[in-house]
């Protein structure tokens, strides 16, 4: 429901607002588009939300990703929310570092990550996306986040890195409790452990004690994986360390889980919520027209992305964000997902087109912390939505679009479960 009164801000951060936040983006867009708002965290950041703003900030060199500029007390200091954090070795990674350790580290990865492993990498994805759709698909009905968003991408990206298969399905149950941990994720299929502080804590040990171990073993015994590359990547004679590596390789896992999910999740929703959309889409795949399907999911990334607001930034001195003054020390947060439905940028923002052509969306970031697994991410996102919707053609959802769930997290927008209905296959 839009927001009337022009005075009065609306609610952030309860839980209607993560149902639907669109409504209080366009009152923030309008009348307050540099606003400063205490988190129910109780820190203070400001919010851009306006387009031409929030590309200005993500490529602002004033604005540090490095948490020590933070002007916060001591106790808030450095904590910006992200599953680890606290395990200092894990956080010298590309999203908490500038210029030049950031230079330095993401040349070398992106030597590792380069598009062409990912183009190489599609016919493992398709694998995986028809394994975990006929894990459901002779039911009729399924709960898309649980059994085909979640495993998806931490299968894939376990893959890439060269974690064997014997122990993928502990990666999916770390990944499990750190979903929790941003608000509620799907339950881990070993076990009923939910993701309390102390869960967390102890899966990030886990993790980061395993890959420590993977590092040290592969680095005596290369091959062809993610990792392997990670630690044959050089620049100018100078390698990743044992923990810079590490550190990389939790970025990756981190950063390319969660978001994946929801493109999945998020994606799938939005087109069963808009009938005549995805009557072209369809239409589109069944005519193997692929051109729809790249343009389908931008859209979906432009229109109720994954990433709700970038991740932290941190002002080392004074600036100016569409006229309002930024202290030093003040951290920003650009809200994603209130830029791209702008419309000084985008014609009719709030209309899902598939086939918009001009979107320039910043559902991937701007700037030197543009995503990085981009290419992967459309990957698995055109894998995955092309194929559910060609094998389940009449798929429908299957609960009240009001009763579904959202996750509480700040910085992801996501469903907690999808349920779904369908004929069976083979019936
Ligand atoms: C599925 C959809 C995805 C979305 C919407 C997404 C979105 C983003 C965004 C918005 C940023 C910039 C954050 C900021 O500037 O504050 C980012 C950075 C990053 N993403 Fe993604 N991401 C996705 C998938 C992935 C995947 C699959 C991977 C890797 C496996 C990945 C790895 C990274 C990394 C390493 C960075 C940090 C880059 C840097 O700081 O230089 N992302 N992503």
């Amino acid at each position: 429901m839009p927001y009337t009164t022009s005075d009065s801000a609306p609610p952030l951060f309860t839980w209607e607002f993560a149902a639907d936040p669109y409504p209080a983006y366009t009152w923030l867009r309008e009348h307050s588009p540099v606003r400063r708002t205490t988190l129910p965290s109780g820190v203070e950041a400001w919010l851009i939300t306006r387009y031409a703003d929030a590309r200005q900030a993500l490529a602002d060199a004033r604005l540090s990703k490095n948490p020590a500029h933070h002007s916060a007390g001591a106790h808030a200091k450095g904590r910006v929310g992200i599953p680890g954090e606290r395990s200092a070795d894990l956080m010298t990674h590309l999203l908490n570092i500038d210029p030049p350790d950031h230079t330095r580290l993401r040349r070398l990865v992106s030597k590792a990550f380069t598009p062409r492993r990912i183009a190489e990498f599609a016919p493992r994805v398709q694998e995986l996306t028809d394994r975990l759709i006929d894990g459901f698909s002779a039911r009729g009905e399924a709960d898309l986040i649980h059994e085909f968003a979640f495993p998806l991408p931490i299968y894939a990206i376990c893959d890439l890195l060269g974690v064997p298969p014997e122990d993928q399905d502990d990666f999916r149950d770390w990944a499990g409790l750190m979903l929790h941990s941003s608000g509620g994720g799907p339950r881990t299929p070993r076990g009923r452990e939910r993701g309390s502080r102390g869960g967390v804590a102890r899966s990030v040990k886990k993790m980061r004690a395993y890959l420590a171990e993977l590092i040290h073993r592969k680095r005596a015994d290369l091959g062809d994986d993610l990792i392997s590359g990670l630690i044959r990547a050089s620049d100018h004679g100078e390698h990743l360390t044992e923990n810079e590596a590490a550190a990389m390789a939790f970025i990756l896992l981190f950063a390319g889980f969660e978001t994946t999910v929801n493109l999945v999740g998020n994606g799938a929703y939005a087109l069963l919520r808009h009938p005549v959309q995805r009557g072209l889409f369809q239409g589109a795949l069944r005519r193997g027209d692929d051109s729809l399907l790249a343009t389908a999911v931008e859209e979906l990334l432009r229109y109720d992305g994954p990433v709700e607001l970038a991740t932290w930034r941190f002002a080392t001195e004074p600036l100016t964000i569409g006229g309002q003054v930024i202290e030093p020390g003040d951290p920003v947060l650009v809200v994603l997902a209130a830029a791209d439905r702008d419309p000084e940028r985008f014609t009719a923002p709030d209309t899902l087109d598939l086939a918009r052509s001009d979107n320039p969306h910043l559902g991937f970031g701007h700037g030197i912390h543009y995503c990085l697994g981009a290419p992967l991410a459309r990957l698995e996102a055109q894998t995955a939505l092309s194929t559910l919707f060609t094998r389940l053609p009449d798929l429908q959802l299957a609960a009240n679009p009001d009763e579904l769930r959202w996750r509480g997290g700040l910085i992801m927008r996501g469903l907690r479960e999808l349920p779904v209905c369908f004929t069976r296959e083979g019936s």
